[in-house]
C-alpha cells in the first residue's frame, strides 16, 4: 500500500513545520496536536512495514529465551536505522540507541519479544507451524500474547523516531526485551532463580541513565483503539508457588502405619485459602491464591511418600505480597506438621513485583496519550495477569497501558482472549501502538 504523491507532499511538509514544533522544547512545552501530526505522518509512512513484521514474526514464533531470530530481525532493522545497538542483553535481549540532534533527557520504549507454548488454531494464512523444546518436550508455538504486535509496533516507532531526529531533545532507547512470560527455569540448590526477562535487562544496566520508560500491551478484550491505563496498581504482582508435603508411604489399607502426604497436601490446598480470606487486609488491595497442580501417588491403595504442589499468587500491593508470602509459608507448615507430615515451601522461578503506574508520570503522560489516542483513553480495573514491566519500574518511573485490538468483525466481550490458541489482533492498531509510543517519549522529552 503505497500513499498518493499529494499524500506524501503534506507529510513531508508536516515534518518540515514540525522543526519548529520540536524545537520549541526550549521551552518545555508538551507535545501539542501539531507536534502530534509529525508523528503521524512518520507513523503512517511506515503502517504497511508493521504488517509485514508483524507477520513474519507471529510466522517464526520463538519461546521465551530462545528469540534469537526474532532479535536479529530487531537489531538489523535498528542498525539499519542508524542507531547504536547492543545485543544478548539480559539472554536475547537487544538495546538501541537514538540520540536526538538536541541535548535532553534519557526516555525508554519496551516491546517484549516472545511467544509461548500454544498450539496456533487461528486459520491465519500466516498462522505458527513452529515447534520447539520447553522442558525437554517437543511443543506447539505461537505468538498468543501478541507480543508479535509489540516488537511491530515498536520496530514502527523506532524508524518513525529516527525520520525526526534532528529534532528530536533527548536520547530515545528502545528496549526489546526477551523471556516475559518467563523462560522455564528452576531455582538452583539454594533456592536461588536464574534472572531472565526484563529483570536480567535491568541487571546488565540496559535502563542505565533512563529516566522513565513507556510501555503496552494489546488485549483483545478492549474496544478497537481504546488505550485502558490506570494510575498506581494496574497489573497483579505474579509468585509462582512451590509445596512439596513430605509424608512417609505405606500400605492403604494401614494408613496408621504411615504419613499420608495426600490428605495433608488436601488440607494445605484449603488452608492456603484462608490466606486470603482471613489473614490478609483485604480492604487494602485484592489477592488471589489458585494451587493449579497437584501430583502424588502411583497406585489407588498405595500411600505415597510425598505430594507436589504447584500454584500462583497475586497481589497488588508488594506489603500485601510480601506478608501473603510470609502467611503461605507458615500455613502450610503448620497444617503439614499437624499430621506429622512437613511441607517444604519454596517460590518462585516466576517473581514479578506489582506492575504499578507511578501517579506523577501517569498525571504528567496522560495529555500526550489522550491526544494521540483521539481521546479513546480510558481509565480500566486492575488487571490479575501480570508482567514483568514492573521490574524496569523498580529502577525507572514507568507508565504501562492496555490498547484495544479486537480482530476486525469480533466483538471485544467475546474475542479469544490472550494465551488462546484463537488469539488474533486487528492488524489496524500496529499505527495505533506505535503512535502512542512515540507520542509519550517526545512528549517526555519535550517537557521540563
Ligand atoms: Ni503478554
Amino acid at each position: 500500500m503505497h500513499k498518493p504523491f499529494s499524500a506524501i507532499a503534506v507529510a513531508a511538509g508536516l515534518v518540515a513545520s514540525g522543526l519548529a514544533t520540536f524545537a520549541s522544547s526550549a521551552q518545555a512545552q508538551a507535545l501539542d496536536a501539531a507536534g502530534l501530526q509529525v508523528i503521524d505522518a512518520a507513523v503512517n509512512a511506515v503502517a504497511p512495514k508493521m504488517v509485514n513484521w508483524r507477520r513474519d514474526i507471529h510466522a517464526h514464533p520463538e519461546l521465551s529465551g530462545q528469540e534469537v531470530r526474532t532479535a536479529k530481525l530487531v537489531a538489523d532493522h535498528l542498525k539499519k536505522l542508524g542507531m547504536e545497538v547492543q545485543t544478548n542483553v539480559g539472554g536475547t535481549g537487544v538495546v538501541g540507541t537514538l540520540k536526538g540532534g538536541l541535548p535532553g533527557k534519557v526516555v525508554a520504549l519496551r516491546a517484549d519479544m516472545d511467544a509461548l507454548p500454544v498450539p496456533e488454531n487461528t486459520g491465519l494464512p500466516f498462522a505458527s507451524k513452529a515447534k520447539a523444546n520447553y522442558l525437554g518436550k517437543e511443543v506447539p508455538v505461537m505468538h498468543a500474547c501478541g507480543h508479535d504486535a509489540h516488537v511491530a509496533m515498536l520496530m514502527g516507532a523506532a524508524e518513525a523516531l529516527s525520520s525526526m531526529k534532528a529534532q528530536l531533545p533527548g536520547t530515545i532507547k528502545f528496549i526489546f526485551q526477551p523471556a516475559e512470560e518467563g523462560a522455564p527455569v528452576e531455582p538452583d540448590a539454594n533456592g536461588k532463580v536464574p534472572s531472565f526477562g526484563a529483570k536480567a535487562m535491568v541487571e546488565e544496566g540496559a535502563l542505565k541513565d533512563v529516566q522513565a520508560i513507556y510501555g503496552l500491551h494489546v488485549t483483545a478484550n478492549l474496544p478497537s483503539g481504546v488505550v485502558g491505563y490506570r494510575s498506581g496498581p494496574l497489573m497483579a504482582g505474579s509468585d509462582n508457588i512451590r509445596i512439596e508435603v513430605e509424608g512417609r508411604g505405606g500400605h492403604g489399607s494401614s494408613p496408621w502405619n504411615a504419613v499420608d502426604p495426600i490428605v495433608a497436601a488436601s488440607q494445605v490446598v484449603l488452608g492456603l485459602q484462608t490466606v486470603v480470606s482471613r489473614q490478609l487486609n483485604i480492604s487494602q488491595e485484592p489477592a488471589v491464591i489458585t494451587i493449579g497442580q497437584i501430583q502424588g501417588g502411583t497406585r489407588y491403595n498405595i500411600i505415597p511418600d510425598s505430594v507436589e504442589m504447584l500454584g500462583t499468587l497475586r497481589t497488588f500491593d508488594e506489603g500485601m505480597r510480601q506478608e501473603a508470602l510470609k502467611r503461605i509459608t507458615t500455613t502450610a507448615e503448620s497444617i503439614a506438621a499437624s499430621s506429622g507430615a512437613k511441607a517444604k515451601v519454596r517460590f518462585g522461578p516466576v517473581a514479578y513485583p506489582v506492575t504499578t503506574n507511578p501517579a506523577e508520570l501517569t498525571a504528567a503522560s496522560l495529555p500526550a496519550l489522550k491526544l494521540a489516542s483521539g481521546g479513546k483513553a480510558m481509565i480500566i480495573p486492575k488487571v490479575s495477569g501480570s508482567e514483568d514491566f514492573s521490574e524496569f519500574q523498580k529502577v525507572a518511573p514507568g507508565f504501562f497501558y492496555f490498547l484495544g485490538a479486537p480482530p476486525k468483525g469480533k466483538d471485544f466481550k467475546t474475542a479469544p482472549s490472550n494465551h488462546s490458541p484463537l488469539f488474533d489482533i486487528d492488524e489496524d492498531q500496529l499505527p495505533v501502538g506505535a503512535r502512542t509510543l512515540a507520542a509519550l517519549a517526545v512528549d517526555f522529552l519535550q517537557r521540563k
